[in-house]
Order: C-alpha cells, then structure tokens, then sequence
C-alpha cells in the first residue's frame, strides 16, 4: 500500500497525492508576464499527475525579480498572462496549482544562469537592489550592494504580498506559497547575517521575525481559507552565525499559529560561498525536525528526492507529509505514471495518452525492464 499516492487535504483542498513539483523559476518572462515557454513548461507538468505543481517564485514588485526573466504578479499585464497560461492547465487537469509569492532582495537584478548568475553588470540594465542592511550577497565587486530598506518601504513591501496574493486568487490557483527561503527577502530579514538592523525589525529573533510574519500575515488576510496557503522556509544557512534549526522552528511556529497549511523545508541560499553537499534526503531531518516540533501543519520535504521509493519511505516513515520535486520533473515530467506503475498503481495518464499506459502498452516492459 503505497502512502505517496493517498490523498492529503491541505486547507480546504484534497490533493490526489503526496506528490508536489516544487517551484521552479524559467527565467523566460517578458517584463515579468509569462508567455509561450510557461505555457508549454506549465502545461507538461500540468498532465504529470502530481497532486500540486507549484508555479516559479514570482515577485510582489518589479524590483523583487531575480532576473529580468523572472515572473511577476505586480501589474494587470502579469496578472492577465499567468491567468492564460493556468486556465490553460485548468483544461488539462483537476490537479492544484499554486504559485510562490516572493521577494528577491539583494539577490535581485541578476544574470539568468545561462548568461552568467552573477549580478547584472553596468550596460545589461542592472537595477538598484533592497535589503534589510547594506550587506551585498557575496564577496567580490560583482555583487550589488544593496540599499537598506526603511520602515516605510518595509511596511509598503507588507502591503505588496497582499495585493500579489490578490492577484494569485484572481488568476484562480489553488494555492500560494510565501518563499522565505533560499536567501530572498524575507530570508535576509530572518537570518543574523543578512540582518543587522537596530531597529523593530533587527536584532532578536522576534524582530528578525517581524516582517517575514508580517507578509505572511497579509497572505493569511488576503487568502480565503477554503485554498491552500504554504510558505517554503530555510532551515539551515550552512555559514557560521547563521540562523538555527532553533530559530526556524519559531518561524514555523509562527507561520502556523497564523493558519498556514503547509510548510516546505528546504535550506541554503544566503551566501554563495555557503559549502554543502547535495545528497538524496540531505534536507529530510530538517523536515521532520519540524514536523517533531509543530504539530498541526503539514510539513513537505525536498531537495534530491528523485526515485519513487525514496520518495515514499520519507512519506511511510512519516519524516513528512509530502515531498517535493524540481530536477526529477524536468528529467521526467512522467515521473509520477512510472512511480505508480512501480507501485502496481493505475498511472493518471490522461486518456488521450492511454494507448501509452504501462496496463496497457506491453512495451512499456521495454522501455524500463
Ligand atoms: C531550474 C530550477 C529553478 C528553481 N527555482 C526555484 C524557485 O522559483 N523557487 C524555489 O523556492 N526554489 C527553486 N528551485 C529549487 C527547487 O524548488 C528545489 O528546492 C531544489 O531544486 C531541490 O530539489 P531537487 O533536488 O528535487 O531539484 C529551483 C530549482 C531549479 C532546478
């Protein structure tokens, strides 16, 4: 009996599985709308089967984008195209959609990975980036320094999530997820290194807290409960002096005091130089490390999960609720029909691919002995 594929409700919504495609930015906006690209990216993930796909990490302000490639939800025009491009896949499936709500902070105004992931140089159109202190991403002379963020901006920022979530609840997706991960905004706020403000917003961990929750707080508001609201957190800055496990369980407490129903965990992201070694389940303790520690919301691993039964081991041995895919779903949007078939399970192959279903297909025995 496989776990991976029973369903799970998350907010008001059942999911069909266990199964999520994480977030996954395309780089491929124009102008912060998506297009053709997301169409089709969007669309083959949209038939994979999975329970929730996760649409890229989307920017609550034009100046939030990582790249100028990077989707936004800040103006009617992104609005309208993520509107077409998810009725599309609402054609295509009964599954959910969610799509992640973010802020870039100083890890904004950068190249996309294949002209380069370092900061935009002087004639590639590179823009002033915010923070919560004048502290660059990285050593060197690429890297942007940001400009401190005042209150002011702060609490306009507040407001921003809200009005972006608004906008995610008329594109009409099913979930939205709060990114406070991987070294963006609201992870510069919550971590002791990017953070070294004196005022309400500095310092103890509270404060360190106070506008992450604060965001969350506005999604919380601007989010009908009957949807899925999840938030990705970092549970670890693999650096010295960086925030705790201790600290990240707070922020989880946080989150689901607020009436959050799920949180992915995940890590990294602050600095470049932060070493690490990327291997299956390196981020699986820190998942059930908080589902240990705060019950009453679902918890979702990820991070080099790539085989079915890795994957429904952390689900079965009950590490987490769910887990979360990227590169697997990039490799094989056909992952989830070949987990079932490993299962002995029917593949939610769409009929019109039926002729293809391993029941069905003998060479499908040829094609994974
Ligand atoms: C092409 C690509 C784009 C990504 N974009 C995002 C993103 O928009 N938001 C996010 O939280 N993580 C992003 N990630 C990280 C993934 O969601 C995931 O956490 C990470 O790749 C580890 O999972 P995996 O081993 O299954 O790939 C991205 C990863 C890839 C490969």
């Amino acid at each position: 009996m496989s776990q991976l594929f029973t369903p799970i409700k998350l907010g008001g919504i059942t999911l069909s599985n266990r199964i999520a495609v994480a977030p996954m930015c395309q780089y491929s906006a124009d102008d912060g709308c998506m297009n053709d690209w997301h169409l089709a990216h969007l669309s083959s993930l949209a038939i994979s089967g999975a329970g929730l796909v996760v649409i890229e990490a989307t920017a609550v302000t034009r100046d939030g984008r990582i790249t100028h490639g990077c989707t936004g939800l800040y103006n009617d025009r992104n609005e309208a195209a993520m509107r077409r491009v998810v009725d599309a896949c609402r054609r295509l499936t009964r599954n959910a959609i969610g799509v992640q709500i973010g802020h870039a902070g100083r890890k904004a105004s950068t190249q996309v990975p294949w002209e380069g992931r370092s900061a935009l140089g002087p004639v590639e159109n590179p823009w002033q980036t915010l923070a919560p202190s004048a502290l660059p991403y990285d050593d060197g002379p690429e890297w942007h320094t940001p400009r401190e963020l005042t209150v002011q901006e702060i609490e306009g920022l507040v407001e921003a999530f809200g009005a972006a979530t608004r906008r995610a609840l008329r594109v009409g997706v099913d979930a939205v997820e709060l990114h406070a991960a991987h070294g963006y905004l609201l992870h510069q706020f919550f971590s002791p290194l990017s953070n070294r403000r004196t005022d309400a917003y500095g310092g103890s961990l509270e404060n360190r807290l106070r506008f992450p929750l604060a965001a969350a707080r506005a999604m919380r508001e601007a989010w009908p409960k009957e949807r899925i609201l999840g938030a990705r957190i970092s549970a670890h800055d693999w650096l010295e002096g960086g925030a705790s496990l201790d600290d990240t369980i707070a922020f989880a407490r946080g989150l689901k005091d607020l009436g959050y129903d799920y949180l992915c965990v995940s890590s990294g992201g602050l600095r470049l130089k932060a070493r690490y070694e990327v291997k299956a389940n390196y981020q699986v303790p820190f998942a059930a490390a908080v589902k240990k520690a705060v019950p009453g919301v679902a918890v979702r691993a990820v991070g080099m999960i790539a085989e079915p039964q890795q994957a429904e081991d952390i689900v079965a041995s009950g590490q987490a609720d769910q887990v979360a895919l990227a590169r697997a779903f990039l490799d094989n949007p056909r992952w989830v029909w070949h987990a079932a078939e490993k299962f002995g399970l029917p593949a939610p192959v769409p009929p019109q691919y039926e002729r293809a279903a391993y029941k069905v297909w003998p060479g499908s025995k040829l094609a994974r002995p």
